[in-house]
């Protein structure tokens, strides 16, 4: 019997960033299947008999696949650059919950099913929870196969290589009627959980929240004979755009917005860019604000674009409204859970997107300082032990 923290030790040398710092395990990149071999193998060590459906979710099951079993799972898809928890911490939960319910000789009712989505972060083809906006058909199918990543290949090309089908990508009602209830075990990505009180919350609710691709076009020049007055040079109104993105989102209570990402083209110092490429990340309770918000940043981005003689485009990539947890499962959670808060997130995730569908919820598991989405986060070993024994709890519970 392994411990969550022993389940981590594993893999902690996978998919190391030597530049960034901490981890890189895009999907269906080297990293991310190594993690998923780690995956199978883990899972058969306990029995439990692994499947990986049409859109690349693996399926471990303790009992046979069946309608109305009990899920529960995370992701090992990592942001660039990210921790080790966001994502393993879950999985590793769910394994490790596995055994402490093996070790007290308990036979599930229901079949239990450990999963692993693919592509949570959207780090590759830049649309998060991809794997389970294609189970449930919360996106388009054709508009995920034709997602490309950095260097071109399309979602469709790069799953066909890792052995999907593109045919037989979509939404799978076999597979989502077998999730009776889904729970995410997750690190927590804020400082809700004190230093000194319980190691576990259980979650309320998701902020709504979306990416937007903003593209400044101007004129590609050369850096030493062009003069100051004669440019329209992208990069300067893109400066101008990030800080209209900051302006923006502060005068709204409640509002984030992050541009986290951005790319020069072609990129060279001594070029004056023709065009940059940002991707804005916005955030707030209120789905109808967030409208609003964008409104007013992409405003703010036509004027200094103007005036700049550049033009700019707005391209929303996706959405996800707020989300509220099932609040009866998340209330029998809460009984199994006795003096764990509840505890609203800002960070997107697979049972978000599942919520729409069937019930769900979360428990977290304190970090903190409350970094994430960084090399920084931190789960302590007796906090990822508690949040094992939760797990464990909440599913013996729920079964
Ligand atoms: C995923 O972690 C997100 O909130 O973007
Ligand atoms: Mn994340
Ligand atoms: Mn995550």
């Amino acid at each position: 019997m392994e411990t969550v923290n022993q389940l981590l030790s594993s893999i902690q040398d996978v998919g190391r960033d030597a530049v960034r710092g901490g981890y890189s395990r895009a999907v269906y990149t080297t990293p991310e299947l190594d993690l998923r071999q780690w995956f199978v193998e883990q899972a058969q060590h306990r029995g439990l008999d692994v499947e990986t459906d049409r859109n690349g979710i693996m399926w471990a099951w303790w009992g046979k696949p069946q309608e109305g079993a009990l899920v529960t799972g995370s992701h090992l898809d990592s942001v660039p650059g990210g921790g080790a928890f966001d994502g393993p911490l879950g999985v590793a939960s769910a394994l490790a919950a596995v055994d402490i319910l093996k070790a007290r000789g308990f036979q599930p009712p229901r079949s239990l099913a450990v999963t692993v989505f693919p592509e949570e972060e959207g780090s590759r083809f830049g649309v998060a929870c991809l794997g389970s906006r294609l189970l449930t058909g919360a996106i388009d199918t054709d508009k995920a196969l034709n997602l490309r990543d950095i260097n071109g290949d399309t979602f469709a090309d790069v799953a066909g290589a890792n052995g999907l089908d593109p045919r037989h990508i979509g939404p799978d009602p076999v597979a989502m009627a077998r999730i009776g209830d889904f729970v995410e075990l997750h690190v927590e990505q804020g400082r809700g959980l004190g230093q000194d009180g319980p190691a576990v919350a259980v979650g309320s609710s998701i902020l709504g929240h979306g990416r937007w691709k903003i593209s400044v076009s101007g004129q590609g020049n050369h850096a030493g004979t062009t003069l100051m007055a004669d440019r329209a040079d992208p990069m300067v109104a893109a400066a101008q755009i990030v800080l209209a993105v900051r302006e923006t989102a502060a005068r709204q209570p409640d509002a984030r917005a992050t541009v986290g990402r951005l790319t020069p083209v072609p990129g060279g110092t001594n070029v004056i860019a023709s065009r940059v490429d940002l991707w804005l990340d916005a955030r707030h309770p209120d789905d109808a604000v967030t409208a609003q918000l964008i409104e007013g940043i992409y405003r703010a981005a036509q004027d200094v674009a103007a005036a700049e003689g550049c033009t700019v485009t707005l391209t929303e990539e996706s959405y996800s409204d707020t989300v509220h947890f099932d609040a009866g499962l998340s209330r029998r959670i809460t009984g199994l859970l006795p003096g764990a808060p509840v505890l609203a997130t800002g960070a997107g995730h697979d049972a978000g997107v599942l919520a729409g569908y069937v019930p769900s919820a979360m428990v977290f598991v304190r970090n903190p300082s409350g970094i994430s989405h960084s090399p920084e986060e931190y789960v302590a070993d007796e906090d990822a032990s508690a949040g094992a024994l939760a797990l464990a709890d909440v599913l013996e519970g729920l079964l």
